[in-house]
C-alpha cells in the first residue's frame, strides 16, 4: 500500500492529457461494471473523457488531482456544492485515494460557504459515498446518451464544525 507519497492539488494545464487518460480508463471500467451499452461507454470514453472536454470543463470547475510520486492516480471536479466527478485509477483503488479526494472536495465546498455536498453516483460507487457520510435522496436517469442509467442523487449536510460550548 503506502499512501505517504500522495498529494492532492489543482490540476495544471500540462496534466490535462494524463487526467483524460485516467478518466478514459475509469469510464472503460465503469462500462464493464455498470452494464453500460457499447454506445454509452464510447460516449463516456471518447467525449466526456477527451482532452478537449477536460480542458473545457476545468475552466469552470475546480479539478484536483491525486498524485503518487509523479503519477496521477485520481481526480475530483468540484462546481459550487456539487462533486461533478470523482475517479480513482482502476489499478489504484482501495488505498485511501478516493477518501483523500473526497475530503479535499468537501473542504473546498465547505470553504465556499455551502451548506451541503451534492453528487450523482453510479450504483457501484454508492457504498463508497455512504462511507463518506452521504445519503441517497433520490434516483434519476439522465437524458441524452446516458438515458436509462439509474443514478443515485446523494447529499451530505455540512453542519457547522467546531466546539459546541456549554449553553449558559
Ligand atoms: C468509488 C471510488 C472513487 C473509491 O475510491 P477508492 O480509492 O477505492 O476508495 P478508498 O480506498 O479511499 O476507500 C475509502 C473508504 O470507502 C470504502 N469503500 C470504497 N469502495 C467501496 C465499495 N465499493 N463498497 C464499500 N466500501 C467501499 C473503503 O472500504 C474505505 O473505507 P475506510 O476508509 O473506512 O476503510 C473508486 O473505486 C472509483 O473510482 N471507482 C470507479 C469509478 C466510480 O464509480 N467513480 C465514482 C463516479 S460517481
Amino acid at each position: 500500500m503506502g499512501t505517504s507519497g500522495l498529494t492532492t492539488t489543482q490540476m495544471t494545464e500540462s496534466e490535462t492529457e494524463a487526467v483524460s487518460e485516467l478518466l478514459q480508463s475509469s469510464y472503460t471500467w465503469l462500462g464493464e461494471h455498470e452494464g453500460l451499452t457499447a454506445e454509452q461507454t464510447d460516449f463516456l470514453v471518447s467525449q466526456r473523457g477527451s482532452v478537449d472536454h477536460v480542458r473545457h470543463e476545468s475552466q469552470s470547475q475546480l479539478y484536483l488531482v491525486a498524485r503518487d510520486g509523479g503519477r496521477i492516480v485520481g481526480v475530483v471536479a468540484v462546481s459550487g456544492d456539487l462533486i461533478a466527478k470523482l475517479y480513482v485509477s482502476p489499478e489504484h483503488t482501495g488505498k485511501g485515494i478516493g477518501r483523500m479526494l473526497y475530503e479535499a472536495a468537501e473542504s473546498t465546498i465547505r470553504a465556499g460557504g455551502h451548506a451541503r455536498v451534492r453528487l450523482g453516483a453510479f450504483p457501484t460507487a454508492v457504498p463508497f459515498y455512504e462511507r463518506m457520510g452521504l445519503e441517497v435522496v433520490s434516483h434519476r436517469t439522465p437524458t441524452g446518451p446516458l438515458e436509462g442509467l439509474n443514478m443515485a442523487m446523494m447529499e451530505k449536510r455540512l453542519g457547522a464544525k467546531g466546539f459546541e460550548g456549554p449553553k449558559i
